[in-house]
């Protein structure tokens, strides 16, 4: 696997991990999940390990959230930009050599962020992160995916040579994803792991499990019937917007890595700086998350814990009403995550699937 490794996003991440904690009003996707694991018992037992985590904000927070517990960041890249309570420090560690050095020790352990053009392996890395855990511990792991349309239930069609109009971003995403596939990471793998989540794994407790479908507005076009959340909305669109602009310039090699020609990916970067700077395509970036705890002893000696499973359970609110903008929506159990997984993919166009899954499809030359 090349191993080239990628810095760019780490300069903004403060900003970045700031629009997070308005849009999941605090810090993690399960507050619920992470509050029972890190309060239950003596505060000062417990310990979080964030992998991935050299901007080291959210590792602050929790460190300051958290003032007994001790936090660990570890990232193959430094960040000696921020001073760091004393419950909270920082290790050089390259998560593709495996995590045994952490295994057994921390109540949550969290992934956020790490796959794709990072070139960590998602799947290896989820494995390992696991074997961090303390019996009952957590683990939380984010991904940002494809784009949706405003309804948050269409995958926003990728602009092709037939269809210039349709998204630039989604074109861009798609390469991201069959350029990581080319380079060694299969996309399929990791977006895998994502759809089945936590449920079935043979050491987590299937009744703490979850997950979460999040959607970030990419460019300022939301509108709501709140003044105040549509300002709030509009100004992390606008962040999301940028932090895309300032990305896709330095992703010229995933680029080629996905059959794309110099003339291409330049044409990409004019339609992509075009389509970020206005608000032309209502779309919104997906973050999908999973989460769930490992075993007790207790739960393993019984091994019955799996709820039961209804596979014609309704779907929970999804869509965008007018008017509002919906950003989080928890899935309980797998058959519904799942089934909504699947019914998204299905929006997703024929065009947009081979960019996806072809290196060099439609070139774009003229
Ligand atoms: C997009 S940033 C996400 C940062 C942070 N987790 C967040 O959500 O704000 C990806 C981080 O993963 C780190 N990273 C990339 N490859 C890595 C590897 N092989 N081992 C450890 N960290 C890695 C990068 O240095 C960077 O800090």
């Amino acid at each position: 696997m090349d191993t080239v490794q990628i810095s760019i996003i780490s300069p903004y991440s403060d900003e970045q991990h700031n629009s997070l904690k308005i849009l999941l009003d605090g810090l993690f996707p399960c507050p619920e999940v992470v509050a029972k694991v890190m309060m239950d018992g003596e505060a000062h037992t417990k310990s979080m390990l964030d992998l991935g985590g050299s901007p080291r904000c959210l590792c602050i927070d929790v460190a300051n959230q958290f003032p007994q517990a001790q936090v660990i960041g570890i990232d193959i890249a430094p960040n000696l930009q921020k001073t760091s309570p004393p419950n909270c420090r920082f290790e050089l560690w390259d998560i593709n050599k495996g995590l045994s050095p952490f295994y057994g020790q921390f109540d949550l352990v969290h992934m956020r962020f790490t796959s794709g053009v990072h070139l960590v392996d998602h799947h290896a890395s989820t494995l390992e992160a696991i074997k961090c855990l303390k019996p009952g511990g957590l683990i939380i792991c984010l991904k940002i995916g494809l784009s949706v349309k405003e309804d948050r239930v269409t995958v926003m069609p990728a602009a092709t040579s037939r269809m210039p109009e349709q998204s630039w971003y989604q074109r861009f995403f798609s390469f991201v994803e069959l350029g990581s596939t080319q380079r060694g990471l299969p996309a399929e793998i990791y977006n895998h792991d994502y759809d089945e989540g936590f449920w079935d794994h043979d050491t987590m407790d299937a009744k703490t499990c979850g997950a979460a479908f999040i959607t970030i507005p990419l460019g300022a076009w939301v509108t709501t019937s709140d003044p105040a959340e549509t300002a709030c909305l509009r100004t992390i669109g606008k962040f999301w917007a940028e932090n895309a602009m300032r990305i896709h310039r330095h992703l010229d090699h995933v680029m080629s890595s996905a059959g794309r020609s110099e003339k291409d990916i330049e044409l990409l970067h004019t339609h992509l700086d075009n389509e970020l700077q206005t608000t032309r395509i209502r779309s919104s970036m997906i973050i999908r998350a999973i989460w769930g705890c490992s075993q007790s002893v207790e739960d393993a000696n019984s091994r019955n814990h799996s709820p039961p499973r209804d596979e014609d359970a309704p779907l929970p609110l999804l869509s965008n009403e007018p008017g509002e903008y919906r950003v989080i929506t928890i899935f309980d159990n797998k058959p519904t995550w799942t089934k909504f997984n699947a019914q998204l993919m299905s929006t997703m166009t024929p065009d947009t699937k081979k960019l996806r899954g072809i290196p060099g499809f439609d070139p774009i030359e003229a």
